[in-house]
């Protein structure tokens, strides 16, 4: 210990003694002398309610080994997760919550991109690293060297798809979009973009708006366009709508995805309309490696159900930090932040991460279909 660091030891010590506190406020860090403060935000309600759910399973499991082993620079990390509710504007207020009430010493969350946009300006400006688990809009690491992802983006996500399409022969597909999210929007056009280039025909495009009930006459529009497949580009809920609304109407042809069907309530909604249906995804728990089969049964023993997607990164994401602050050896927010944007070949749950210079991860996506009821595994694609 440095002799500044010491007088500033013996300040806290002394000033708790005589005020009867329990600890000192440390320069760049929240909570008190033992502990390193953490937010996040997360859907729990809402809208998108198991995103929030599930991504906090995993990022509390991964707090709780990192506690467990530990903790970090002498410290116990304790996790402050506020629910945004999956409402417009409510990331924003409870990241800047976080920040000035629990001076939280970096920010994980949020899975859906447009809350990840509206946190990200906060975030950037108090100089908190942020590091989004599953936000794979371009534009959410754009908003400034502060912001982090560790998952790929959409771009990637959305040539994935269209090459997938393609491989089954499915040369005409028509696209549906959540106009109401950035995410959505932004897998439309990546997909489209690959599709129409490389010879494929975009037979109509339709949209909709989060939280909408009634999707026949969008469908109705696709359907005179008969198209090969349908890709929609939206969240779980109203996907789940969307297919058994298409099969209604008699449409057969299969539905094609993103990762933000990735929740158990699709199938719930959709009953038989989803299955035989395509989604790219982050992560699968059939996956066979031992690092998943050991992670998935952790994560099982604690919380009773198989981990998703979000969960496993919610995981890592919390992790990231865990092995930043260790490397940097404080909490500091620049110095923190340098030692995020430097994670190099980190084995992580979802595979293996290296941010780089947009802080964005390079990663592979897994193709899963939905046969009986359950997410099964089809292949993996590498960038
Ligand atoms: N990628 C989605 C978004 O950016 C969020 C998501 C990630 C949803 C992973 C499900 C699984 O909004």
């Amino acid at each position: 210990m440095n002799s500044t660091k010491r007088d500033l030891l013996l300040l806290c010590v002394g000033a708790a003694a005589i005020v009867g506190l329990t600890g000192c406020k440390q320069k760049g860090g929240g909570g008190d002398a033992g502990e390193i403060v953490i937010g996040e935000v997360a859907a729990m309600t809402g809208n998108t309610a198991t995103f929030g759910t599930s991504s906090h399973a995993g990022t509390q499991m991964a707090v709780d080994e990192v506690n467990a082993a530990g903790g970090l620079l002498g410290k116990k990390l304790r996790l402050v997760m506020e629910d945004d509710q999956s409402k417009p504007g409510e990331a924003g207020i409870v990241a800047k919550k976080l920040i000035s009430r629990e001076k939280v010493i970096a920010m994980l969350g949020e899975v859906a991109s447009g809350k990840s946009l509206e946190m990200g300006p906060i975030c950037q400006k108090a100089g908190v690293p942020m590091i989004s688990p599953a936000s794979t809009n371009p534009k959410v690491t754009e908003v400034g060297d502060h912001i982090f992802r560790i998952c790929f983006i959409d771009p990637f996500q959305g040539t994935v798809m269209a090459k997938f399409a393609m491989s089954r022969g499915w040369k005409k597909v028509a696209i549906l979009t959540d106009t109401k999210q950035d995410y959505s929007v932004g897998l439309s056009q990546f997909f489209k973009e690959y599709f129409a280039k490389n010879g494929g025909t975009i037979t109509g495009e339709q949209s909709y708006g989060s939280g909408d009930k009634d999707f026949k006459a969008q469908l109705t529009a696709i359907k005179g366009g008969s198209p090969d497949a349908i890709f929609a580009s939206g969240y779980y809920n109203e996907t789940g709508l969307i297919a058994a609304q298409a099969r209604e109407l008699g449409i057969n042809a299969p539905l094609l995805g993103g990762d933000g069907w990735d929740s158990p309530s699709l199938v719930q909604v959709a009953g038989k309309a989803i299955e035989g249906s395509f989604f790219s995804n982050h992560f699968s728990n059939e996956d066979t490696s031992p690092h998943i089969q050991e992670f998935v049964k952790r994560f099982k023993a604690k919380h009773g159900n198989v981990p998703d997607a979000m969960a496993a990164l919610g995981y890592d994401s919390a992790m990231i930090l865990a092995d930043a602050i260790k490397r940097a050896g404080t909490t500091e927010g620049k110095a923190l932040r340098d030692a995020i944007a430097a994670t190099k070949d980190y084995q992580a749950i979802t595979g293996k991460i290296t941010l780089d210079e947009k802080r964005n991860a390079n990663k592979s996506a897994v193709i899963l279909t939905i046969k009986d009821g359950k997410f099964s595994y089809v292949e993996t694609l590498a960038p």
